[in-house]
């Protein structure tokens, strides 16, 4: 569904994505980790159309999509929430959700879509899947951290994404958060039959969801496996090793 080839990104002639390749199967649930400054924001804003490659193609559904901006790659169904939060404080939680779903649907030119009950219902729908339906009403900006990573999902959800892709989903939750979050993204994933892609932290999570696991380092892709798999890799255990040292 999604090809990576040969992906590079220089900063002032630093190389912080040096030669990425991977491929993703439709409805796989896989994640890249690796240490700070491995580069994997960057790859994610690469796959986006924030940044353009210096070199590269990147492919969704046997179609080139390398340089394109990004409104136009979340047209196409690939859809991303951020690593730092992204969410308009002083609208509700609905109302930014709607704000998603509205922007989408701008195309159809319907003047009456604002008050449409498709709107409404899609609000519903996303709200309730992420959990926050009962405090559709709340300013997001008055949410509990957990609750505002949560609403970035849903709106992220509101462009009806294929294949989406999240940036520490769980940074800065609890692990009781993270547990509750990541059980909702999987429920979400099958539910919308969605392809997803992750960046994450914790370990328990990623060992927890992923059914594959990229491993980046300096730029690159070092290790690419079955979770069991990546456990089990020297070069991978060498890394965090040396982190935590
Ligand atoms: N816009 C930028 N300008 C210059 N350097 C950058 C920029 N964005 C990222 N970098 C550098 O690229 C490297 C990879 O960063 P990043 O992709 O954020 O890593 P990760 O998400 O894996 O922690 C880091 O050394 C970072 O300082
Ligand atoms: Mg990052």
């Amino acid at each position: 569904m999604f090809q990576v080839e040969g992906l590079a990104k220089s900063f002032e002639g630093f190389m912080a994505v040096n030669g990425v390749s991977f491929g993703i199967e439709e409805g796989e649930l896989s994640s890249i980790i690796g240490p700070n400054g491995a580069g994997k924001t960057t790859l994610f804003n690469l796959l986006t159309g924030r940044l353009v490659p210096d070199r590269g193609r990147i492919t969704f559904r046997d179609r080139p999509i390398t340089g394109l901006p990004p409104h136009e790659i979340c047209r196409r169904g690939i859809g991303r929430s951020f690593q730092i939060t992204n969410i308009f404080p002083r609208l509700t939680v609905f109302e930014n959700v709607q704000v998603a779903v509205m922007a989408w649907k701008r195309k159809s030119r319907n003047i009456f879509l604002r008050a449409s009950r498709i709107l409404r219902d899609e609000t519903r729908e996303i709200l309730e899947s992420v959990g926050l339906w009962d405090r559709r009403e709340v300013l997001a900006g008055l949410l509990a951290h957990g609750d505002q990573r949560r609403l970035e999902i849903g709106i992220a959800l509101g462009s009806h994404p294929k294949f989406l892709l999240l940036d520490e989903p769980t940074a800065g939750m609890s692990p009781a958060e993270s547990m509750v979050t990541v059980e909702l993204v999987q429920q979400l994933a099958r539910q919308w039959g969605l392809t997803l892609l992750f960046i994450e932290h914790d370990m328990n999570v990623v060992f927890g969801i992923s059914e594959k696991i990229r491993v980046m380092h300096m730029g690159s892709i070092i290790a690419e496996g079955l979770p069991e798999e990546i456990k089990a890799n020297d070069q991978v255990q060498e890394i965090y090793l040396g982190e935590e040292t």
